[in-house]
């Protein structure tokens, strides 16, 4: 099969690390792709949101199937653009992708399907959400801006005066654009995180292993929200708790999208707090988390491809997902600046001596390469991911193949797959 990847960052580079090694692959491509993933796909130089340029591409190269890696592609349609035009994507339709980008339609999907998840209200005036902030008694309360915000449309409100600068951020100055023309104010849920991603083929799905995601900058859950600084994988669960997931949000989600003719192959993820009350979505996402798939497909005996393969012929339901027995940490090595103005240019020294083996793997997120040297180009640089027979093991790989890694304003959390 011809396999086209969208996207460019750490997520996609490991997706088509994966897909590289399937039996059934003949040639991988990825649009845009990045000079590390130009090493193991072709790369044509084509913008990920030229949809036309991308369907002229796929009928050209006999393409079977495009994955999609980012959001933002499968919010503006690039699904039932190409689907049009005959050739399979594995990427939800833009309904189905309304689910991440925007919240409202989320959590009434949710509400309407009796998929548990906190109690929320939609606001689409800023002067009435002022009003209702006055009269909230309850803190901290969520605020969300409704449409994409690159993670960082959401604010946890400790106090009237944080709400009431929320609502002016998102809904008056419009820091996100049109994305803030209204807001979920939501209920604050407690517990541990953790993300669940499905493969869906729009009649089923196939659990993958549940990881965590570290999104705070500094260690100790400290500083401010980022694209993600770590993952572990797997995360063990109460049998009670899978089972939930199971029927309750998995199930539900199947049923929904089936009873609202929302077209969807691709993958769910769901943000899921572990409340005392059981566990309840934070949050969806339609495609694959990043960086937990660096943390989870390294864990994967299956082949990918032929899971994928299935979910676009519609017949998921007789596959299995088959996992080696060993635990993944994913460190991400960020430069200085990064998420506000991240520095750019600077040399990566070391990675030679950080072989990918069968326990170490390195995945590229924002590296370029010039005269036969890496640098810095993004605010993420690399993955690192660790592999072991237990938590401590895979954790104190990824850390000791990080001392061999240096450029200059070289960030990561010390604490990932610790005690945190
Ligand atoms: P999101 O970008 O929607 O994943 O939200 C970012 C982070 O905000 C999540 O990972 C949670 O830590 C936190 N969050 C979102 N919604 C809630 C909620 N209702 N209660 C508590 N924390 C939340
Ligand atoms: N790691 C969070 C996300 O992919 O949205």
């Amino acid at each position: 099969m011809n396999v086209l990847i969208i996207g460019s960052g750490g997520r996609e580079h490991c997706l088509a690390w994966k897909i590289k090694q399937s039996p059934l692959l003949k040639t991988l491509h990825a649009i845009p792709g990045s000079p590390a993933m130009s090493q193991i796909a072709e790369c044509p130089g084509i913008s990920q949101s030229d949809f036309k340029a991308i369907a002229g591409y796929c009928l050209e190269k006999d393409i079977h199937i495009v994955l999609v890696g980012p959001e933002e592609p499968l919010a503006k349609g690039i699904g039932d653009f190409l689907s049009g035009k005959g050739i399979k994507v594995f990427g939800p339709s833009q309904r189905g992708a309304a689910m991440e980008a925007s919240k409202q339609f989320a959590k009434e999907f949710m509400q309407r399907n009796l998929i548990p998840t906190a109690d929320f209200e939609t606001l689409h005036d800023s002067e009435f959400a002022k009003e209702k902030i006055k009269n909230n008694k309850k803190y901290p309360v969520v605020i969300k801006a409704d449409g994409l915000a690159a993670g960082k449309g959401v604010r946890i409100c400790k106090s009237e005066a944080e709400a009431l600068e929320a609502v002016s951020d998102f809904m008056d100055k419009r820091i996100f654009g049109f994305s803030g023309s209204k807001i979920v104010m939501e209920e604050f849920l407690t517990g541990k995180e953790v993300s669940v991603m499905a493969f869906v083929d729009g009649n089923s799905f196939l659990l993958l292993p549940v990881s965590r995601d570290h999104k705070r900058l500094l260690d100790k859950d400290g500083g401010p929200n980022t694209g993600g600084m770590g993952a572990i994988c797997p995360v063990e669960l109460e049998s009670k708790t899978v089972k939930t997931i199971e029927k309750e949000i998995l199930s539900g989600f199947i049923e929904g999208i089936q009873r609202e003719a929302i077209s969807y192959c691709g993958i769910i993820y769901a943000g899921m707090m572990l409340t005392a009350g059981g566990p309840k979505v934070l949050e969806f996402n339609v495609r694959f988390g990043d960086p937990e798939t660096q943390a989870v497909l390294p864990l994967l005996k299956s082949d990918l491809l032929e899971i994928i393969k299935s979910c676009v012929e519609g017949r998921l339901n007789r596959q299995k997902i088959e996992t080696q027995k060993l635990f993944s940490t994913v460190v991400v090595l960020t430069s200085r600046g990064y998420p506000d103005n991240p520095e750019k240019g600077k040399e990566i020294s070391g990675l030679e001596y950080v072989q990918n083996s069968k326990n170490i793997f390195l995945f590229h997120a924002g590296t370029k390469r010039e005269n036969a040297k890496w640098l810095t180009s993004g605010g993420r640089i690399i993955n690192v991911a660790g592999l072991g027979s237990t938590a401590e093991e895979a954790r104190k790989r990824a850390y000791s193949a990080i001392s061999d890694i240096s450029f200059d304003g070289m960030h990561y959390r010390k604490d990932i797959g610790g005690n945190i």
